[in-house]
């Protein structure tokens, strides 16, 4: 999607952390990208350059690289034509020399001739990474608007442990595709619910569903990306909590009633993703409920509707809701729509529902129905956003 066709220069330079940089390369290719791999003289060190050239499937540039003799202005080329420049990983030594103005190797003068944005991901030892000099550096670079994405803290390969590892690929895809986003939720605040909720039955069993939060999760991510405030209100999920956003994390409905409604009166934009319970046990045993032989009846009563309550304390907000439904699909989403005063409505079938893919009908307050073709969970979120954005006239 976003990284869809974009030229990416990805430059290495040379940290035990180079061998992350070949799945890096095949993560970003896998994205539709034009991956060109720029290796300082000591990457190619750690990782021989065919392997970039291989997963890539463009030619590798090295410091070796005969500027005079090939093209004398390839350097000039490959900066210009780069929509970003990610350094993964990136030493303290090519950190220090851009910060400080110099372009002794192809990398470094790629990075001072290009006006793309430039993504640092750090890899060093953890007494290097905390070294003034270092963090000065860094802080320098931020300043002039150098992005930056970790270290992790964790074992490092040098026997030490603390921050200085390579962050996960995924953090530095992300941060990558936030570089390069449209920031048109600038200034909105957005509600986003995930995930099943558990009603307690007594202390380990619960009546829940296979909700995964992926779709909601996709879509708090996508709004930080473009710029968004972000609050997301989870049950149970696998997920890691995406970072820089404001995340709660609930277990029943009751919960995630408090929590979301809490966030609600100061939020622009609130998308309920969340599958929540439409019943709980009407007694949460305290100690487990021990086997007999009579039949066990578990009586439950509904739980609040968290969206209808919104609907009905509307004010500025812009108000989606999901529709889960096995029959009449659109029929159906639109009755929801209409009950819980929505603004959109986003209708999905049970088949989506843990999966990564997703194919759902966007439903306007108007009536009017998108009906989207079976996407990833990524691009669904990103398809409503773009309609949210629309009708929020930004
Ligand atoms: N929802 C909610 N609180 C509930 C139940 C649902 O806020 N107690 C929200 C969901 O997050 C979703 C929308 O209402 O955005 C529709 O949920 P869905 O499960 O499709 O429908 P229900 O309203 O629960 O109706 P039914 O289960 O009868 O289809």
């Amino acid at each position: 999607m976003i990284l869809k066709d974009k030229n990416i220069v990805l430059g290495i330079t040379g940290g035990i952390a180079a061998y992350k940089a070949l799945e890096l390369t095949r993560l970003l290719v896998k994205k539709g990208a034009n991956v060109y791999p720029v290796m300082t003289k000591s990457a190619a060190e750690f990782i021989a350059p065919l392997s970039f050239q291989t997963l890539s499937g463009n030619p590798v540039y090295t410091e070796l690289f005969d500027i005079s003799k090939d093209a004398s202005i390839r350097h000039i080329d490959i900066a210009e034509k780069a929509d970003i420049i990610i350094i993964a990983p990136a030493t303290a030594n090519v950190i220090g020399k851009v910060a400080n103005g110099i372009a002794d190797d192809l990398l470094t003068t790629i990075i001072m001739a290009s006006k793309c944005p430039k993504l640092f991901a750090p890899a060093m030892n953890v007494n290097m990474y905390e070294n003034p000099i270092v963090q000065k550096n860094i802080s320098r670079l931020k300043r002039v608007g150098y992005f930056f994405v970790g270290p992790d803290e964790g074992e490092l390969a040098c026997g030490y442990e603390g921050k200085g590892r390579l962050a996960p690929l995924e953090d530095i895809i992300y941060a990558a595709e936030e570089c390069l986003s449209p920031k048109d939720m600038k200034g909105e605040k957005v509600l986003v619910t995930a995930g099943p909720t558990r009603e307690p039955i007594d202390p380990v069993r619960f009546i829940s569903n296979s909700s995964s939060g992926k779709m909601g999760y996709a879509i708090a991510k996508a709004a930080k990306r473009r710029g968004a405030e972000v609050v997301l209100v989870s049950g149970p999920s696998y997920l890691k909590p995406p970072s820089c956003i404001t995340f709660v994390s609930v277990a029943t409905a009751d919960e995630m009633s408090d929590a979301a409604m809490r966030h609600y009166p100061q939020s622009t934009v609130v998308i309920m993703a969340a599958a929540v319970s439409d019943y709980k046990p009407m007694i949460s045993h305290r100690k487990k409920v021990k086997k007999d032989e009579a039949k066990l009846a578990i009586e439950i009563e509904r739980t609040g509707d968290i969206l209808q309550e919104m609907g009905n304390q509307k004010r500025r907000q812009f108000l989606v809701g999901f529709a889960l439904e096995t029959d009449d699909i659109i029929v159906n989403a639109k009755k929801k729509l209409k009950t819980k005063n929505l603004d959109l409505v986003v209708a999905n079938s049970t088949e989506g529902f843990s999966s990564d893919v997703n194919q759902v009908a966007i439903i306007h307050s108007t009536g009017e129905v998108a009906e989207l073709p079976k996407l990833s969970k990524d691009e669904v979120a990103e398809r409503i956003l773009d309609v949210i954005v629309k009708e929020i006239g930004k």
